[in-house]
């Protein structure tokens, strides 16, 4: 079918939730992607953050295989050989102790937050006084779906659903004074995107996520992190946590988990864990054991892949920081290995960008408005990066001089970058 007739098709029957780029793909493989009409394309976005093996890995393939052919999925009321082996990979690079499987990150978000108010619950079952507040940050994103909705910030994702789940207070971001103010005996769960992903790629402050555990320790409420974009490797560390060296109670990943396959995961302590117990949480699809045992195949690849993460990382930094220099209207440079952002001065610049990489064979991504995030492959090489680079240097010369809208500026507090970034 024609991409003509894709779309018109697409008009008619699904619900217009998205706003997709005319093109219509039909294979790839590693770094790139291929069209209908054969063109060529670098995946600098890898399908907002999942693709991290690139297209079509050999492994994965291989794994999808062998698995299509003996099980796919048989639900949780009975065991199969990979659900286990993915927790113990899971639990040893993220030093937490037991893991839950679902579908997607708004459900691993959605469960967090369950076993928060559990955890509350099962530690103060008589209290006249629940703990039972959600404190998270201004700028947020945590999902669609409701629980994940009131706790993402941002307006114009939850205004039209209100009334959402009450209970959740927003925190300003890398604010500690704010943080110290809200944080009392009555709150559950501190949630935090370690690096906030929609909304920017804004790194939260060594000290403003030490503030949060010290103060998530003296309250007993839980503190729950986010690393749905962040976390498997996307900053040459299995959890972006590990640059600060804090330990959370909770961690939500998804994304890359099973290479392109709907999986995620809820990673805990064993004290958390005690709140839990069979009927209280669960999923059909969760977990299954084709998408388990494809995530233990990428685990084994992520791991080989961090140094080369870390490395590129540097080198797409550096030379992003570099067109700085040329470019008046690169407001900031973001990011930690491969989860980087150049904020622009306009949002008209912005989409101009991403239209003229896109004419060029280049996929990357405008996100709040002004921001060009790059979420490319780990398995990029130095030449893509140039490649990259050399377009951007050309579409920033060639649609800076264009009469752009400036968009207000957000404040200054949200802006404060980490020292890794
Ligand atoms: C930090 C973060 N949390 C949650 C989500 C929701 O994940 P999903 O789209 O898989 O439901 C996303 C998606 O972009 C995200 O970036």
């Amino acid at each position: 079918m024609s991409l003509a007739a894709v779309s018109r098709l697409e008009s008619k029957l699904l619900l217009p939730t998205y706003e997709r780029q005319p093109i219509l793909f039909v294979r790839g493989r590693g770094v790139y992607l291929w069209d209908s009409n054969g063109k060529r394309y670098l995946d600098f976005l890898s399908g907002i953050g999942v693709n991290a093996l690139g297209h079509a890995h050999p492994d994965i393939q291989a794994v999808i295989k062998r698995q299509a052919g003996r099980l796919i999925h048989i639900s949780n009321l009975f065991f199969h050989e990979y659900q286990a082996e993915l927790a113990r990979l899971l639990i040893q690079i993220s030093g937490l102790d037991r893991a839950f499987f679902c579908n997607s990150g708004t459900e691993a978000w959605e469960g967090a937050l369950k076993l928060a108010r559990a955890f509350a619950r099962m530690n103060n079952p008589n209290s006249r006084k629940p703990k039972w507040r959600i404190l998270a940050l201004e700028n947020s994103f945590h999902g669609r779906t409701f629980g994940a909705l009131a706790t993402t910030e941002q307006e114009k994702y939850r205004a039209p659903f209100a009334p959402l789940v009450p209970g959740v207070v927003f925190v300003k971001f890398n604010d500690l004074a704010d943080l110290k103010r809200k944080c009392d005996s009555s709150v559950c769960a501190v949630c935090i995107e370690t690096i906030q992903g929609e909304g920017g790629i804004h790194p939260v402050s060594r000290e403003f996520l030490e503030l949060a555990r010290r103060l998530t320790k003296q309250t007993g409420a839980l503190l729950v992190l986010d690393e749905i974009q962040s976390g498997l490797g996307r900053t040459g560390r299995h959890f972006a946590y590990q640059h600060y060296g804090v330990k959370p109670d909770v961690v939500t990943v998804a994304k890359p988990l099973a290479s392109g396959l709907p999986l995620g995961a809820i990673l805990t302590t064993e004290r958390v864990a005690r709140c839990m117990h069979p009927g209280l949480h669960g999923t059909t699809f969760g977990g299954g054991p084709l998408a388990c045992a494809v995530a233990i195949e990428f685990l084994r690849n992520e791991r080989q892949l961090l140094s080369h993460v870390r490395s590129l990382g540097k080198y797409f930094h550096a030379q992003l920081t570099a067109l700085k220099a040329k470019h008046s209207s690169i407001q900031e440079v973001r990011g930690l290995g491969l989860m980087q952002a150049v904020e622009l001065d306009s949002q008209e610049l912005a989409k101009a960008v991403v239209r003229q990489l896109l004419q060029e064979g280049i996929i990357i991504n405008r996100t709040h408005d002004t921001v060009l995030r790059f979420l490319p492959p780990y398995v990029i090489q130095k030449r893509h990066v140039d490649q990259v680079i050399s377009a951007l240097n050309k579409a920033l010369a060639a649609n800076s001089a264009k009469p752009a809208q400036k968009k207000e500026r957000v404040p200054s507090k949200r802006r404060e970058v980490h020292a890794h970034a």
